[in-house]
């Protein structure tokens, strides 16, 4: 079983907790893209139907995962692994990474804004949250309508761009990255 000192963060490896929520969230967001791109090279097939039914359940499921995430990441900031490589490598991670969390609160929370004020109603998982209107509330609906795909398929590209990063890491430079949300504080003794 797992002993409280490796829940939390250290500058050895990300705990349980981070760790959980890192591959959590990584798998549903394969699912939720999966979603999104059937719905546009795919529409109308058996799988698309059966994906996209899933789009606002575990898009709002990754919202509430991405809050947790973020105040659970503040609580533990100053005991997280420091970025490897030169000054500038560990700016561009930094801004990386920060970019990932702005998109992660922002995709969502636009989707969900419109759904509330839309004629549709919102359900997730079967659970009506919100009520159908009789009439689109605009200033609720227009910011998704203009930036929930757009946004959406600039997470995908930084998402991208992260792995490619996470495995430039791991196989170029082996510098134990990776191993630190692999493997956790366990990561930094399989490099010495
Ligand atoms: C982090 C979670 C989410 C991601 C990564 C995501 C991603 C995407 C992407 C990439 C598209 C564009 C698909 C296309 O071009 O046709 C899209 C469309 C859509 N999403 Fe999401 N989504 C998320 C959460 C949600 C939530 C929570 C809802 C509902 C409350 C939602 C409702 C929609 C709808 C209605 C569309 C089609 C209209 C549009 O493109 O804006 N999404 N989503």
């Amino acid at each position: 079983m797992a002993s409280a000192s490796h829940l939390p963060d250290s500058p050895a490896g990300y705990g349980i907790v981070t760790r959980a929520l890192h591959w959590g969230m990584a798998g549903l967001f394969l699912w939720q893209f999966a979603s999104a791109l059937l719905r546009v090279f795919a529409e109308d097939t058996g799988v698309e139907r059966l994906f996209w039914s899933t789009h606002y359940s575990v898009g709002f499921t990754l919202w509430l995962l991405v809050l947790v995430r973020g105040v659970w990441g503040l609580a533990n900031l100053h005991r997280r692994p420091r970025p490897e490589g030169s000054p500038a490598m560990a700016r561009a991670a930094r801004a990386g990474h920060l970019a990932l969390y702005g998109l992660m609160v922002a995709v969502p929370s636009l989707a969900i804004l419109r759904a509330v004020g839309g004629t549709r109603g919102f359900s997730v998982y079967g659970v009506q949250l919100a009520a159908p209107r009789e009439a689109a509330v605009a200033w609720l609906t227009a910011p998704a309508n203009a930036l929930h795909g757009l946004l959406g398929w600039a997470l995908l590209a930084l998402i991208v761009g992260h792995v490619a990063m996470a495995l430039y890491h791991t196989r170029i430079r082996r510098d134990g990255t990776l191993e630190r949300m692999t493997r956790g504080h366990r990561g930094e003794a399989a490099l010495t």
